[in-house]
């Protein structure tokens, strides 16, 4: 089943009236229920542009995006709001962590918004999640408290919360060591897989993944190419 679709998507980044950098250009992807496909690139390229926009937090671009058969350009803020957080789990390369906030109250910031689960399920959830990511026991610390493996694993918890449709993952494991990261990597791909979960992930390092993508996206000098 088709979920998104963008169809010749360009983006141009203006810093002034004189200088502007063109980072998508002409694109076309299509995501399908259950896919589970990496998008690699060399710094600049626009992975993150592309995920942005894709996770509906970036509406200056040109081109046709449809989710599900609908236009996303006719959607307001609020129903993008709302379709974002019901259909995306992002997990940023700079992670977009609420500093002076506990992991746990950032943990639980897409049930504020969603009514998908009820008090009692939200704790156990949360409980459940953060144990497998092994960041049951800075809970209750500030994430300015936080090191860099501890913050990415607290983005990961909030991105899978909400039992989102679509995975967006920006370089998830970038700040884990190599052990780590796999095992977090591994537990994200049969999280998926077990519940059908569509999932994207970013990278640069494609050495050593996991031999479960079925479909792999270089975006080269501003074109999406299947490879
Ligand atoms: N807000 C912005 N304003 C102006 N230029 C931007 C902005 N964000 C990104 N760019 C530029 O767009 C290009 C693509 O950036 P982007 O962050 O999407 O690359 P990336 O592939 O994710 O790189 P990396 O692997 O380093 O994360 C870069 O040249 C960057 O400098
Ligand atoms: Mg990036």
């Amino acid at each position: 089943m088709r979920l998104l679709a963008l169809e010749n998507l360009s983006k141009v980044y203006h810093k002034n009236t004189r200088s502007e950098t063109h980072v998508l250009e002409n694109c076309s992807f299509e995501l399908n229920k259950g896919d589970i496909l990496v998008i690699s690139g060399e710094s600049g390229s626009g992975k993150s542009t592309f995920l942005n926009i894709t996770g509906l937090l970036d509406k200056v671009y040109d081109g046709e995006y449809t989710i599900r058969g609908q236009a996303v350009k006719k959607l307001n803020n609020n129903q993008l709001a709302i379709l974002r957080n019901e259909m995306f789990g992002i997990v940023f390369q700079d992670y977009v962590l609420v500093e002076h906030a506990s992991a746990y109250e950032n943990i639980i910031i897409p049930l504020y918004y969603s009514k998908k689960y009820k008090r009692k399920e939200r704790r156990h959830r949360i409980r459940e999640i953060a144990q497998t990511l092994k960041i049951e026991d800075i809970l209750d610390k500030s994430v300015s408290q936080l090191s860099g493996g501890q913050r990415q694993r607290v983005a990961i918890a909030r991105a899978l919360i909400n039992d989102p449709d679509v995975l967006l993952l920006d370089e998830p494991t970038s700040a884990l060591n190599p052990d780590l990261a796999l095992d977090i990597l591994k537990f994200i791909l049969s999280f998926g897989q077990k519940h059908h979960k569509t999932i994207v992930l970013v990278t640069h390092d494609t050495q050593t993944l996991p031999n479960v993508f079925n479909k792999h996206y270089q975006l080269i000098q501003g074109k999406m190419t299947l490879s």
